[in-house]
């Protein structure tokens, strides 16, 4: 029962159900989404007649409710209720103004209609609750709201003066590092670039909005949500009705996508959670699409100045990266954006620093790739300038620029096959190809470009529970308050537990999204499928134990009194030298109530081989693009992105979410940019027809492929994160494709066609 198991299945010669792990397993939940049995949160029926929550939001950025009328709102067809903060049930205040700590962030109070300040444009001032949807919205609109309204700052640009040092990044990083003399080696470099990118705020746009059931049963409520993290969301949610968290109970098994917009509770959950207190009857609220844009977080513009020094054969004596960020006022949220270039190049001069700007803003949350994606889309770019200025090809300036160890940790890398994922792409894509003349590849009207960018990204483990049982019909449950936000978890959960136990992938069901079941990591920072992974690996090889155990010491088995320490669990069998039981009779024998056993691991930041080894994923992205040589017009011709990543838990999955994360790169490169009116603090574009995300017809022709690598230092099952790496890196290729097909390069991204003419 070694806590390692077997190496990459897909080389073996069985292709069956007893090795799944890694197989291109389609999604065990498919057939209930296509066939719309899978039920999302607004459309729960549970718990009786749901009365319907309309959100009023403020139409300033900063001030004051002078006076607020909802006496028509109140007598129009159908209300049932207005709350605003005059009659709002008491919550915890909202705290401190400065910087929570990284795990207070996730669950503080957010209290809502608590008072008559307004932080943001369209911050909730009311609520109305109504037999319908339509009633709530109409009566919304006749609420008459008066304000005090004060002038706020929204322009980063305006204010870098102010910027100041947080105290630390998100996800708990020094602010700034210093290796050596980087101002003294980039004032002698032979050759340099220092380049400023700017990178505009972001919204997350999941295709399922914000929305929440909340039914109350006596002093409890269950609240059927779309959430990413349900602790996060059970902590937050009692934190901020002032109860104890095991009287909260969230329920979130289906998930239209989060991006990062759902680690915390937003205003849908918690006043659902009031209003259904007050009306002593279930109440469902959605964010729109629009409100979204104010109430369920963003990236936030950036500044990033990106100073690189080589000698003349293309070696970095220095490296800088520093960031300016916008940040709310009320609540600082740093991305980690400079963090990635700790770890990615070899110098030995560096200098990397975060800095703020406060604006009148909600709060900034994750969104997908926090820190890196932003980050690796001037850094990747800055690399290639330099390359042009050293007349050197974009790889091999990389690959000299490899460090043997983690540059600034000083400790050695788990695995990085950075190096390799360059060369295979570079083979794959037919990089040879590429003129590095720019704006020499005519097609007809078109201009061709090719352009590449490495991917790295820290790999994490978040502390995680999973329980596995096994029943007398052979049948395995796994049950983990995890959630599937359309990543893949249910599957290779199934996978795990199936290979594990040695049983067919139909005897398992994986049951997620119930903050009653064990307690986990739950899905973010790319953590989710090792954390869950590995935990439950442990469930089953505990379980497995247990079995044992009870085999050897019950009369009435035929393994009993044997030595078990070399049993496997194979085809529904127990093997133990030349003999086999069947492993649903063995269970009928000596537990027919069942059996079942917990797997735990531990974040990874409490582990020993996190403080001796550099843990990330690594990869390398390629982009063709067509630029239409009188217009302007940037069309994607291919993309490719090889991927290290560990060990592969499912060929399809994997795919799916590389797939997913370099199409994120499209839109950070060519189209995604909220627009705030800085005289108003409004983001003017706020939905799907002005906020441009690429669709099916942008992405085109699209590989993904995986060099496969175990990586025992990381976790027993030996993969790492990749959801979000797939981001990494992938805008910066497409731009610098577009450098290279125009000769113009773009440092304001997005890139649109009319900054090309
Ligand atoms: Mo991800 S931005 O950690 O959900």
């Amino acid at each position: 029962m070694a806590d390692s198991m077997t190496q990459p299945s897909r080389n073996r010669a069985s292709t069956g159900d007893d090795r799944p792990i890694g197989q291109p397993i389609d999604r065990v939940d498919g057939p209930l989404k296509v066939a719309g049995r899978a039920t999302y949160a607004y459309e729960q029926t549970l718990g009786g007649t749901p009365a319907y929550g309309y959100i009023r939001g403020a139409a300033i950025a900063r001030g004051r409710i002078a006076a607020i009328d909802t006496s028509a709102a109140e007598r129009a067809p159908g209300v049932l209720f207005v709350m605003t903060h005059r009659n709002a049930p008491a919550q915890t205040a909202f705290g401190p103004s400065v910087t929570p700590t990284v795990p207070e962030a996730f669950t503080r109070a957010r209290p809502m209609l608590a008072n008559d300040r307004v932080r943001y444009y369209d911050e909730p001032v009311a609520l109305v609750v109504a037999e319908t949807f339509e009633a709530a919205r109409a009566a919304a609109d006749l609420i008459e709201v008066r304000y005090a309204r004060e002038s706020g700052v929204f322009d980063l640009h305006t204010h870098l003066d102010d910027a100041y040092a947080p105290i630390r990044t998100n996800a708990g990083f020094e602010t700034d590092s210093a290796v050596g003399d980087f101002m003294g080696a980039f004032s002698r470099a032979a050759v340099k670039v220092d380049a400023t990118y700017r990178t505009p705020y972001e919204h997350h746009n999941p295709m399922e909005p914000h929305a929440t059931l909340a039914v109350w049963s006596g002093d409890e409520v269950t609240i059927h949500t779309s959430a990413q993290t349900l602790a996060n969301y059970q902590a937050g949610l009692a934190n901020t009705l002032g109860m104890p968290p095991e009287r909260v109970r969230i329920v979130s098994p289906f998930i239209g996508g989060g991006f990062g917009s759902k680690l915390i509770v937003h205003a849908d959950t918690v006043l659902a959670a009031l209003a259904a207190r007050v009306l002593a009857r279930p109440v469902k609220i959605a964010l729109t699409r629009q409100q979204m844009f104010a109430n369920a977080g963003y990236r936030a513009e950036m500044i990033q100045q990106v100073r690189l020094g080589a000698d003349p054969d293309g070696r970095l004596i220095a490296m800088g990266h520093d960031v300016h960020s916008a940040t709310s006022r009320f609540e600082e949220f740093c991305e980690q954006t400079a963090v990635f270039a700790r770890s990615l190049y070899a110098a030995p001069n560096r200098l990397t620093r975060h800095r703020l700007v406060g604006v009148d803003l909600n709060r900034g949350e994750w969104m997908r790739s926090p820190g890196e994606a932003p980050g690796m889309l001037a850094f990747e770019c800055a690399m290639d300038e330099l390359a042009e200025r050293l007349g050197l090809d974009p790889i091999e300036l990389r690959i000299r620029n490899e460090p043997s160890e983690d540059p600034e940790r000083g400790v050695p890398f788990s695995t990085r096959n950075l190096v390799d994922c360059m060369r295979e792409g570079a083979r794959r894509f037919g990089w040879e190809r590429r003129n590095p003349q720019p704006g020499c590849i005519r097609e007809g009207r078109q201009l061709i470009g090719y352009g590449m960018a490495a991917a790295i990204r820290p790999n994490y483990i978040g502390a995680t529970t999973a329980r596995v049982a096994i029943d007398a019909d052979g049948q395995v449950t796994a049950q983990l308050d995890m959630t599937d936000i359309g990543t893949g978890t249910y599957t290779i959960l199934t996978q795990i537990a199936a290979e594990s136990l040695g049983v067919p992938l139909s005897a398992v069901t994986v049951e997620l999204g119930d903050s009653r079941f064990p307690r986990t990591s739950g899905s973010g920072g790319s953590w989710g499928a090792a954390s869950t992974g590995s935990a439950i690996h442990r469930a089953c090889a505990a379980l497995k134990t247990r079995i044992l155990e009870a085999a050897r010491s019950n009369e009435s088995s035929p393994l009993y009194g044997m030595d078990l320490a070399e049993a496997s669990f194979v085809g529904g069998e127990v093997l133990v030298g030349e003999r086999s039981e069947n492993l649903a009779d063995l269970i009928r024998r000596i537990a027919p109530e069942g059996i079942d056993a917990e797997g735990t691991v531990a974040s990874v930041r409490e582990t020993e081989s996190y403080a001796a080894y550099s843990q990330h994923s690594y990869g390398a992205h390629f982009a063709e693009v067509a630029v239409d040589c009188d217009t302007g017009e940037i069309r994607m011709r291919r993309m490719l992105a090889v991927i290290g990543a560990g060990r592969i838990l499912n060929a399809k999955t994997a795919r799916s979410q590389i797939l997913g994360g370099m199409t994120w790169g499209i839109g950070a490169a060519l189209m995604e940019e909220s627009v705030l009116d800085s005289r108003h603090g409004h983001f003017v574009n706020h939905d799907l027809a002005e906020y441009h995300v690429p669709v099916n017809g942008d992405v085109q022709d699209m590989q993904a492929v995986f060099l496969e690598e175990h990586d025992d230092k990381a976790n027993p099952l030996g993969a790492k994160g990749l959801g979000e790496l797939g981001v990494c890196g992938a805008g910066a290729a497409i731009a610098n494709a577009v450098y290279n097909a125009t000769g113009v390069r773009v440092r304001e991204f997005p890139v649109t066609l009319d900054k090309l003419l």
